[in-house]
């Protein structure tokens, strides 16, 4: 049943209320990291796994998402009179010729589950891989969501990435129970959503990168609300593998959590600090904060 993971989903509908006031009127998933929004990031991750459908849920505030990858004409010709050629491919190739991109309107923000389900229509009867913009994953070698793409067609499974979390933190994280973990992945046998310390599985959490069985979207149409009133997708998958193979993958990157201010601060140091014409600069400003600090 296994196909080729075609569609990349992208749940940007979220009101980001961490961001706020910023996000009154910039969408969360706009704000960059060094000069490119993170969006971008995750839109790029999922085109190097293969994907060639990126299905955009959104809401009617976030016209500028849309705005994002469509063409920009006035810029162009503005840029391509001035000579200014790197500066022009860099618009003009946010998304490459062969990815279509597809907005879907979540009218109310009834969930990250409930924004998965909008999608339905143009995802249809295959595996499809959804990408939490928020999560920036960075890595050397293949990136997560190809990690992740190529577990789930060898094993025909659904496969959520997963990190270690101290302790502490799991009453922020969907956290999963697992049998039989070799290597990096391992059957889910059970998944709760935020459990405090005392009462968790275990320590490893759920990341935003996941490939599903297209049998999920049948499921989150019979998920009631749970907790925050929300349609959560940790519910849905909670249901899917009493049926099916679901795995937890702990994928090899390095994640950010760019929903958390904090988050947003650590993954602009670490992209300034692997970028060749800012790292110098980067460093000495990092050493002055800290000589006054
Ligand atoms: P978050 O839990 O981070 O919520 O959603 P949020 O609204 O984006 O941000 P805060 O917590 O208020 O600051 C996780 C992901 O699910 C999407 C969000 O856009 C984000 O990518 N989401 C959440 C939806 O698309 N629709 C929803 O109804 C809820």
């Amino acid at each position: 049943m296994s196909a080729r993971v075609r569609c990349a989903v992208f749940p940007v509908a979220g009101l980001g209320t961490r961001f706020l006031p910023a996000t009154k009127t910039v969408p969360k998933e706009m704000l960059p990291v060094v000069d490119r929004p993170l969006i971008q990031y995750a839109v790029d991750e999922a085109i190097e796994a293969g994907c060639d459908t990126l299905v955009f849920v959104t809401n009617r505030y976030k016209h500028s998402v849309a705005d994002y990858f469509d063409k920009a004409y006035e810029l162009e010709q503005k840029l391509e009179r001035a000579g200014k050629s790197e500066l022009l491919a860099s618009i003009r190739d946010v998304l490459p010729r062969h990815v279509r991109a597809v907005f879907v309107t979540q009218a109310e923000a009834l969930g990250l589950g409930h924004a998965v389900l909008c999608a339905r229509p143009v995802v249809g009867d295959q595996p499809f891989a959804v990408l939490l913009p928020d999560d920036l994953i960075w890595s050397r070698g293949a990136g997560a969501t190809r990690q992740l793409v190529e577990l789930a067609t060898q094993q025909k499974a659904s496969v959520i990435a997963v990190q270690d979390v101290p302790i502490e933190q799991t009453r922020s994280y969907g956290i999963v129970a697992t049998r039989d973990f070799t290597g990096r992945h391992g059957e889910i046998s059970a998944i709760v959503e935020k459990p405090r310390p005392e009462e968790s599985p275990s320590t490893l959490a759920v990341v935003g990168r996941y490939v599903l069985q297209p049998e999920i979207f049948e499921l989150l149409e019979s998920t009631k609300p749970g907790a925050g009133g929300e349609i959560q997708l940790t519910d849905g998958i909670a249901a899917l593998l009493k049926a099916h193979k679901t795995l937890a993958y702990r994928f090899e990157g390095r994640r950010f959590d760019c929903g958390s201010r904090i988050g947003l601060i650590e993954a602009t140091l670490q992209y300034a600090l692997e970028d060749d014409d800012l790292r110098d600069a980067a460093k000495a400003l990092m050493r002055q904060a800290l000589a006054k600090g």
